[in-house]
């Protein structure tokens, strides 16, 4: 009889040649058993338990990998455009920051959350986010990017299907005050690189992050993470760090006037992106410095401080490093709204900068308290807002100036309220920051910038 080793070669009888020699008597296959049986039984029990510890650890490896790969969630982006019919179009829908993009976008991004928080999806549905709002005969054309959260395994086909689905069935379901003619609903997945690139083009967004809560001491408080304030950039005198700055847009920053006295020359000054100063994520040169006009060098005297700073070559947007949004002219942040400051600047007056950013919650105080003979007494102007708590404690510091002081609203998007000016050392009680007023400045960055 005989015996084939068909798992190793898959031989039978009548095999070629070459196979019969893998094949063995009845007689010689068990005299290779005893063989081996010696052999087993020769290994020293030390190797038996490295060789059994291998073969668990391999294992656990392949089924953790497999269960990795199965399970693992992978953000997918989606482009959803349809048409708007009960809404004319307004030119004001051009540019992001106007209160008329933000207000319908602010509808839509609701509507297309109600349509998926509503269904099974709903613990897939990350978030949505209006792209742009588009002239059409008929009303508005809105593109919306969408974002999923779906196991690696699942098929983009599949996944795609169960969202278009979904949006067709739901938007013609839910009631909404938006009209949407359903035969212009069109949906298309984009690939990572293209959904992030579209969401980092929007200014002020964030990837999403768990929100730090609580009221922090700028004194050992606390750490940024990575792209949480994107928009923060370093500006640096002869390679080292003097203030803070914003981005608002891939070659433009604003900072304050009062970093550049006595020295003006853009050669001399560079510019950092990412929340360490070392290593960066970007570096760039700078080409030009425009500060305010009506900036006094010479006497120590706080209007006016804003300046933008011209790089050399654009900034690559990544969701570590993109822009924030300039308010309008005209909007109003109401006292006592929550900001958050960030910056690398000393920990307490007179102190050294750090070299990990450091972000602190604080809130608007009104002009007329800020005012008050306690306070500043009559100091803070119309070009100036106060920042911080009477109760001291938790305040910005020496190079955080420049830097940014930053509102979300109610959509998650993050606007530049001030930039870090001046105070009466750091976190002393009736004594809060005090930040150039954005708003009051914005005609005039729009002047140096077209932004
Ligand atoms: N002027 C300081 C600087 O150059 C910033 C002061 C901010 N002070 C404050 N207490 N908030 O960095």
């Amino acid at each position: 009889m005989l015996r084939c080793c068909t798992v190793c070669c898959g031989a039978r009888d009548g095999g070629s040649p070459r196979e019969k020699s893998f094949l063995l008597t009845s007689q010689s296959y068990t005299e290779a058993v005893i063989q081996m049986d010696r052999g087993v039984r020769r290994l020293e029990p030390w190797k038996i338990a490295v060789i059994v510890v291998s073969v668990i650890v391999g294992l656990a490896l392949i089924i953790g990998l497999i269960t990795f790969l199965l399970c693992h969630d992978q953000d997918r982006y989606y482009d959803a455009s349809f048409l708007i019919t009960n809404v004319d179009y307004n030119p004001q829908y051009e540019r992001q920051t106007t209160d008329e993009f933000r207000n319908l976008s602010e509808d839509i991004e609701t509507m297309i959350s109600e349509v998926f928080r509503g269904s099974f999806l709903s613990k897939r549905y990350l978030r949505s986010h209006v792209v742009s709002l588009n002239p059409d005969p008929l009303g508005v054309l809105a593109s919306v990017v969408l974002v999923f959260k779906f196991p690696s395994a699942d098929s983009e086909a599949a996944t795609w299907g169960q969202v278009n689905r979904v949006l067709l069935r739901r938007l013609k379901a839910i009631s909404t005050n938006l009209n949407i003619d359903q035969s212009t609903i069109t949906l298309t997945e984009l690939n990572k690189e293209k959904g992030d690139n579209l969401l980092n083009n929007c200014c002020g967004i964030r990837r999403q992050t768990s929100s730090f809560t609580g009221v922090e001491r700028i004194t050992g408080g606390q750490h940024a993470r990575e792209a949480e304030w994107p928009w923060q950039a370093s500006i640096q005198l002869d390679g080292t760090h003097r203030c803070g700055a914003s981005i608002i847009s891939n070659t433009w920053l604003v900072t304050a006037a009062h970093c550049f006295r006595g020295v003006r020359d853009p050669r001399r000054w560079t510019a950092s992106f990412g929340i360490l100063l070392r290593p960066p994520k970007q570096k760039k040169f700078v080409r030009r410095i425009i500060v305010h006009e009506r900036y006094g060098d010479l006497v120590v005297d706080h209007e006016y401080d804003v300046a933008v700073v011209e790089l050399a070559t654009p900034i690559e947007f990544t969701s570590d490093v993109h822009s924030v949004c300039l308010p309008e002219a005209s909007h109003v942040f109401p006292d006592n709204s929550s900001c958050f400051v960030t910056g690398w600047g000393a920990l307490e007056n007179d102190g050294n900068s750090v070299n990990q950013l450091r972000q602190a919650e604080v809130r608007i105080i009104s002009t007329e308290i800020c005012n008050r003979r306690q306070v500043y007494g009559g100091a803070i102007t119309a070009g100036m807002l106060c920042a911080g708590y009477l109760e001291g404690q938790v305040d910005a510091c020496q190079g955080d100036s420049g830097g940014p002081l930053v509102h979300a609203n109610s959509r998650g998007i993050w606007y530049l309220v001030g930039i870090v000016s001046w105070g009466d050392e750091c976190g002393k009680p009736n004594k809060p920051g005090v930040y150039t007023r954005v708003t009051y400045y914005r005609n005039w960055i729009h002047s140096k910038t077209g932004i």
